[in-house]
C-alpha cells in the first residue's frame, strides 16, 4: 500500500517537473492549468496525508499560474494594468504626438524609466504599516503573497515618513539580480533541479513559493514605479512620487531621466542600449510617462493600458539555429498551423525549441524546409518566430501536406484571398478535440479539471461524440479513467453542472465559432439576451450593433441558420445548459473607453457635471449621435438626438439608471480603498 502511495507521489512529481520544464523552457504547455492544477492538487494531498514522503524539491514547494488557487485573491485597489508596446522611434513619435494632442499642450514633461525584466507586485499600506503584498494576477485580483513579500530587500514594513497616507497601494517589480539569478540556477542545479529559464520567471517562482524562507533566500529585490489607490496624500508629478518612495526607504532605479523631446527620449535610449548589459538586472526596453500626474488623469486608460505611458522596447533578441521539422495542426475551426521545431537555441535568456510559422504562405515566403539553418527572433514574450533562412539544406522547396494529418480529407483554402488551408471535414476528430478542449477551457465554459487528458480519454473510449455529451458524464465514467478518484470524480462532476448555467456571452464564444471572439460574444449577447433572439436577428439586427461590420453580420446569419449548429444548441439546451445573458452591470466597463452622448436636462446634475464625471472614469463625450455612440443618456426634454438613438438600436440609459452605474463604480473602488477585498 505505502509502496503504491510512493510510486504515485514519484510519478506525480515527475509530470508536473516535465509540465514546469515545458511551460518555463519552451514558453508551451501540454496540458491545460485546470489539470496541471489538479495533478499538484493530488499530490499536495498526498504529501500531507502522508508526510513521510514529503520533500523539499517537491515541485509543491512553488506555485506557478496566474492566479493560483493556493494563495488567497486579493482584490486590487485599481485595476493593475499592462504597457502598450512599441519597438520604433516612429510609433513613439506618434504616440508622444498623440499625447500632446490629446492634452492640447504644445511642448510635455515626460519621465523615462527602464523597464525592469521581473514580476509586477501590488503593496497595500493602512497607516504606513505594510498590509497586503500580491501579484498583479490577471489584473483585477491578484495573489496574496504577504509574508514572502515582507523577505523582499528593499520593501519597508512600515512607512516611517510622516505623515504618511491612510491608505497607499504601491506598486513595482519584483526582480532578481543577474549574478543572483545564476548563482541561484548553479545551487539548484548542483541539488538536481532543473534553473529557472530566465530572471524573470526566477523572481515569478520565488514570490510564489509556498514556504516564505525559500522566498527569503533567493535574494529578491523591488523597484517602486507606479501606485494605484492613495488616500491621504497628493503628488502633482510622477516624479514627487518617486521621491516621496526614496524617502521612505524604497529602492529607486538610477536612470530615470526628465525629458522634452523625441530627439531627448531617443538619446537616452541610445545610453540605455549601450549599457543595458552593465545593469546588474535585467531591463527590456523603457517607459515613457508623462510626468504630471493631472495630465496622466486626463488622458485615463484603456481597459487594457494607460495611455499616458508606453513600453518603447529594445530590439528582439535573435539567434540562428536548425529548423529540424515541420509539425503541422488541426485547429478548432479546421486551420492548418504548421511550426517548426528547432534545434534549442538560447534566446533573451530563454531556451528557444519551437517557433511559429503562421501558415504555408509564410513557408514559402521564408523559402523554408527542414534542415535550414534559420534566424529565429523572440520579441517580447511572444512565441518565437523565423525571421529568415540563413542556409539551405535541400534545394526543394516544402510541399504543404494535402490530406488532413487527422481525418485525410483535403486541406483547401476557401477562396483565394484567404491565407489559411483548413481541412474542409467538419466531422474532423482533430477539429472535434480541439473544439471540446476550446468548450471547456477557463475563458469559455470554465470547466476545471476537464482538460486534453480527461478528453482524450473520453474521446477514445467514444464517450463523447458531441459536445453536449459532456453533461451526461457520469460518476461511474470518470471513476472509471485512471486519474480518477472519488473526490476529484465530485468536483468535476460540480464543476460540469455549474458550468450549465454560464451566462449566453461565455456559451456563445465556448462553441468556437470563427471571428466569434470573448469581447464581440459579450457585445452580441448584451443586445440579444437569449438564443432565440440570436436565431431571430436578421443581418440588419446585427449591423445595428456598431462593433459588427457587414461580413461578420452575413457569417452570424449564416452561422445561425445553418442546420448543424442548432442541432448542437439544441442538445446542449436539453441537456439544460442556459441560453440567456443575465442583466448586469459589468462594473468599470460602462466607461472606459465608451462614447457617451448627452440629450435633455437631468434633475440632479449639471451637463458640465455629467461630463465630468464620464471623463474621471475614462468614458468620452460626443456631441452627436452615430453608431459609434456607446450610451445615450437623455434626461426630459431629449430631442432629435434621442429619435436618432432609438433608430440606430443604441443603448439609452436615463438619470436613475446612470446614477447607478457611477455609484456601483465608486462602491467598489471606495471599498477596494479601504483595503484589497478579499476572496477565496
Ligand atoms: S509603470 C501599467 N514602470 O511592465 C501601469 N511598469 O506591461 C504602469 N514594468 O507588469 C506601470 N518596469 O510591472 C512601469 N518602470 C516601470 C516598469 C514597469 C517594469 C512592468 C510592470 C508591468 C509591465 C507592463
Amino acid at each position: 500500500m505505502r509502496s503504491g502511495i510512493k510510486n504515485r507521489i514519484d510519478c506525480l512529481r515527475k509530470e508536473i517537473i516535465r509540465h514546469n520544464d515545458f511551460y518555463y523552457d519552451k514558453n508551451d504547455s501540454e496540458v491545460s492549468d485546470s489539470e496541471y492544477d489538479n495533478l499538484v492538487k493530488e499530490l499536495e494531498r498526498l504529501e500531507r496525508k502522508y508526510p513521510a514522503f514529503a520533500s523539499l524539491n517537491s515541485p509543491t514547494q512553488k506555485v506557478s499560474g496566474v492566479v493560483s488557487s493556493s494563495f488567497e485573491s486579493v482584490k486590487h485597489s485599481l485595476p493593475m494594468l499592462s504597457l502598450d508596446n512599441t519597438y520604433s522611434c516612429e510609433e513613439t513619435s506618434k504616440w508622444c504626438e498623440r499625447v500632446k494632442k490629446n492634452l492640447n499642450e504644445d511642448s510635455l514633461e515626460f519621465i523615462i524609466e527602464p523597464k525592469i525584466d521581473g514580476v509586477n507586485a501590488s503593496l497595500t499600506y493602512v497607516n504606513g504599516i505594510l498590509i497586503v503584498g500580491a501579484t498583479r494576477g490577471d489584473g483585477e485580483r491578484g495573489e496574496n503573497v504577504t509574508e514572502n513579500i515582507r523577505t523582499v530587500k528593499g520593501i519597508p514594513h512600515k512607512i516611517g515618513v510622516f505623515p504618511h497616507p491612510d491608505f497607499f497601494e504601491l506598486r513595482g517589480e519584483v526582480y532578481i539580480s543577474k549574478l543572483d539569478f545564476k548563482d541561484l540556477n548553479d545551487e539548484m542545479l548542483k541539488i538536481g533541479r532543473q534553473g529557472f529559464a530566465n530572471p524573470r520567471n526566477a523572481a515569478s517562482g520565488s514570490l510564489r513559493q509556498k514556504n516564505p524562507q525559500i522566498t527569503a533566500m533567493r535574494k529578491l529585490r523591488f523597484f517602486a514605479h507606479s501606485f494605484g489607490g492613495i488616500r491621504g496624500r497628493q503628488f502633482k508629478k510622477h516624479s514627487d512620487f518617486l521621491r516621496y518612495c526614496q524617502e521612505c526607504g524604497f529602492q529607486l532605479q538610477d536612470d530615470f531621466k526628465i525629458c522634452y523631446s523625441l530627439e531627448e527620449i531617443m538619446s537616452f535610449m541610445d545610453v540605455m542600449l549601450n549599457k543595458r548589459d552593465l545593469l546588474c538586472y535585467e531591463v527590456d526596453g523603457l517607459v515613457i510617462k508623462v510626468n504630471d500626474l493631472e495630465s496622466q488623469k486626463k488622458l485615463g486608460n484603456t481597459s487594457k493600458s494607460p495611455r499616458w505611458a508606453i513600453a518603447y522596447k529594445f530590439p528582439a533578441k535573435q539567434a540562428t539555429t536548425r529548423l529540424n521539422k515541420i509539425c503541422v495542426q488541426v485547429g478548432r475551426t479546421g486551420v492548418i498551423t504548421p511550426s517548426a521545431i528547432l534545434e534549442p537555441v538560447m534566446l533573451a535568456g530563454v531556451k528557444i525549441s519551437h517557433a511559429t510559422l503562421h501558415n504555408f504562405d509564410e513557408i514559402k515566403r521564408l523559402k523554408v524546409n527542414e534542415g535550414d539553418i534559420v534566424l529565429v527572433e523572440r520579441a517580447g514574450d511572444v512565441i518565437p518566430k523565423i525571421v529568415k533562412t540563413v542556409k539551405k539544406e535541400k534545394k526543394v522547396l516544402f510541399k504543404p501536406p494535402r490530406n488532413c494529418p487527422s481525418c485525410n480529407s483535403e486541406i483547401a483554402k476557401e477562396n483565394e484571398e484567404e491565407v489559411a488551408h483548413r481541412c474542409v471535414n467538419p466531422d474532423c476528430p482533430a477539429q472535434f478535440r480541439r473544439r471540446l478542449i476550446h468548450f471547456a477551457s477557463r475563458n469559455a465554459m470554465n470547466i476545471q479539471g476537464f482538460g486534453e487528458a480527461v478528453i482524450d480519454q473520453f474521446l477514445k473510449k467514444k464517450k463523447i461524440q458531441i459536445l453536449a455529451d459532456i453533461y451526461y458524464l457520469t460518476y461511474n465514467d470518470f471513476i472509471s479513467l485512471n486519474l480518477f478518484k472519488e473526490k476529484k470524480t465530485i468536483n468535476i462532476l460540480e464543476a460540469i453542472a455549474a458550468s450549465k448555467k454560464r451566462p449566453l456571452s461565455r456559451l456563445l464564444f465556448a462553441l468556437g465559432i470563427r471571428h466569434i471572439g470573448e469581447k464581440i460574444s459579450e457585445i452580441i449577447t448584451k443586445r440579444f439576451r437569449n438564443i432565440d433572439a440570436l436565431f431571430n436577428a436578421s443581418v440588419e439586427d446585427f449591423t445595428k450593433i456598431p462593433e459588427i461590420g457587414k461580413t461578420l453580420a452575413l457569417f452570424l446569419k449564416r452561422f445561425f441558420e445553418n442546420g448543424a449548429a442548432r442541432h448542437v444548441i439544441d442538445t446542449l439546451i436539453a441537456a439544460g445548459v442556459n441560453m440567456t445573458e443575465p442583466e448586469t452591470y459589468k462594473i468599470g466597463r460602462e466607461f472606459e473607453d465608451r462614447v457617451y452622448v448627452l440629450t435633455g436636462e437631468l434633475e440632479t446634475y449639471t451637463r458640465k457635471q455629467v461630463s465630468e464625471i464620464i471623463i474621471s472614469l475614462g468614458g468620452k463625450i460626443s456631441s452627436s449621435v452615430s453608431r459609434k455612440t456607446d450610451y445615450v443618456l437623455a434626461g426630459t426634454n431629449a430631442g432629435l438626438k434621442l429619435e436618432k438613438a432609438k433608430e440606430l438600436d443604441l443603448r439609452i440609459i436615463h438619470e436613475e439608471e446612470f446614477k447607478k452605474l457611477i455609484t456601483s463604480r465608486q462602491n467598489v473602488e471606495s471599498s477596494g480603498l479601504m483595503i484589497g477585498v478579499r476572496e477565496k
